[in-house]
C-alpha cells in the first residue's frame, strides 16, 4: 500500500506533490511548438459556432464546482461572453435560458456523477453544444458530452480532489485562450504572455511544495478550533471557497468562505476573540480593498493569516498576525497556486485531528445518484 502511494503517509498527499506532473501533462499537446497559441486538435466546436456563442454556462458539483468558478471569471476576462456558473442539482431546475448559441461546459473528475449527467442531457435537450472537462475520457459524461478536454491528472484516488482541480483550472485557461485567439478578443502577445506564465507555473508550485513546513504549523495551530473564516476577493474568493470545502471534507471543522467585501453585512457578527480568518491577498486590483476587510476582522479580535505573493508580505504583517507568501505569476492564474497551502492546510489539519484523510465520513469520491 505504502508502494501505491508512492512513499507518502496518504494518496492525498501524494496527489498533492503529482500537481506539477498534471500540469505538464495537461499542456502537452496543447500548446503550439512556438509557445505562441493553444491548439485544441479534433474539437467538434467549429471556429464558426465559437463566434456565434452568446453565454456560457458552467455546470458541475463540489470541488469541480469551484474549478468552474475560476473558469468563469477566466472566460469572461479573456472573451468578454457572460457566463453563469450553476451546480448541477439546481441548474435543471430553474429552467435555464439555454438555446444554440450556448456553451454549456460539465466539470467532473469522474465523469459519472449523476447530477451533472443529468444536468448534461438537460443542456443538450435544449440544444446546447455540451464540452465536458473530465479527468476520466470513458465515463458516462465524456460518452455523451459533444466534446471532451481531458484533464490528464492521472487516477485520482483520495475522496478530497486536489490535482484534478488543478488540471481543470489549467483546461479553463487554455480553453478561455483558445475561444480569445478565435474571437479576436486577446492580441497574439497576449495570449503568448498568458502561455509563457502557464509554462512556469509547474516550476513554481514544485518550489512551493518543496517547504511546507509553516503550513503544517498553521495547521497544528487551527486544528483545536472549531470554527474559522476564510475572505478572498475575485478570483481569491474562488480559491477560498475551494479551501474552505477542503477543510471541512476532511478536518470537520466548520468554516465560511466569504467575499472579503461582504463579511459587514452580516457575518461579521460572528467574529470573536481569537477566531482564525484566512485571508487570501493575491489579486492586486482590489488589495487594499481586502486590507481594510483584514483589519476590520482584526479590530473584532480575530487571528488573521494572510497568504499573499512575497512582495506584499512585509506591508501586510503590519495588519495581520502571520503570513505566507506565494511566488508571483499573473492575477489570473494565480489560483493555479495559491490553491495549493490551502490543500496542505487541510491535509495537515486533518493528520492533526486524527482523521482518516482519504476516506472522511459521510463522503463518497464520486456520487452515482441523485
Ligand atoms: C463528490 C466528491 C467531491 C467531488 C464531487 C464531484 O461529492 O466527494 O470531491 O468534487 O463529487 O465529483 P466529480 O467526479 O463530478 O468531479
Amino acid at each position: 500500500v505504502t508502494a501505491e502511494k508512492g512513499g507518502f503517509d496518504h494518496f492525498m498527499l501524494k496527489e498533492i506533490h503529482e500537481q506539477p506532473k498534471a500540469y505538464r501533462d495537461t499542456m502537452r499537446g496543447r500548446i503550439d511548438e512556438s509557445g505562441q497559441s493553444v491548439v485544441f486538435p479534433g474539437l467538434n466546436l467549429t471556429e464558426e459556432k465559437i463566434r456565434s456563442l452568446n453565454s456560457v454556462h458552467i455546470v458541475a458539483c463540489g470541488t469541480a464546482y469551484h474549478a468552474g468558478l475560476v473558469g468563469g471569471t477566466v472566460i469572461e476576462q479573456l472573451v468578454r461572453i457572460p457566463v453563469a456558473n450553476d451546480v448541477a442539482s439546481e441548474y435543471r431546475y430553474r429552467s435555464p435560458l439555454i438555446t444554440p448559441e450556448t456553451l454549456v461546459i460539465v466539470v467532473s473528475q469522474s465523469g459519472e456523477t449523476a447530477d451533472t449527467l443529468a444536468a448534461l442531457r438537460e443542456a443538450k435537450r435544449n440544444g446546447a453544444h455540451v464540452l465536458a472537462i473530465t479527468n476520466v475520457v470513458g465515463s458516462s459524461i465524456a460518452r455523451d458530452a459533444d466534446d471532451v478536454i481531458a484533464t490528464l491528472a492521472g487516477p485520482e484516488i483520495a475522496v478530497a480532489s486536489t490535482k484534478a482541480y488543478t488540471s481543470q483550472l489549467i483546461a479553463f485557461y487554455l480553453f478561455g485562450l483558445y475561444l480569445a485567439q478565435v474571437r479576436g478578443t486577446k492580441s497574439n502577445e497576449e495570449v503568448a504572455h498568458v502561455i509563457a506564465a502557464m509554462q512556469s507555473l509547474p516550476e513554481q508550485l514544485e518550489s512551493m511544495l518543496a517547504n511546507v513546513e509553516p503550513i503544517k504549523a498553521y495547521a497544528e495551530e487551527i486544528a483545536v478550533h472549531q470554527n474559522l473564516f476564510f475572505i478572498g476577493r475575485g478570483m481569491d474568493y474562488a480559491v477560498v471557497q475551494e479551501g474552505s470545502l477542503k477543510l471541512k471534507e476532511i478536518s470537520y471543522i466548520h468554516s465560511e468562505a466569504y467575499a472579503a467585501g461582504e463579511l459587514k453585512h452580516g457575518t461579521l457578527a460572528l467574529i470573536e476573540e481569537g477566531i482564525p480568518v484566512i485571508a487570501l491577498a493575491t489579486q492586486e486590483n482590489v488589495l487594499e480593498k481586502t486590507v481594510s476587510n483584514i483589519k476590520e476582522v482584526k479590530a473584532r479580535g480575530a487571528a488573521v493569516m494572510a497568504i499573499t505573493h512575497e512582495e506584499h508580505v512585509a506591508d501586510l504583517l503590519r495588519s495581520v498576525d502571520q503570513a505566507l507568501s506565494i511566488p508571483k505569476t499573473l492575477s489570473l492564474l494565480t489560483p493555479a497556486l495559491s490553491v495549493v497551502p490551502l490543500q496542505l492546510l487541510a491535509y495537515y489539519t486533518s493528520l492533526a485531528r486524527g482523521n482518516d484523510v482519504d476516506k472522511p465520513r459521510n463522503l463518497a469520491k464520486s456520487v452515482t445518484v441523485e
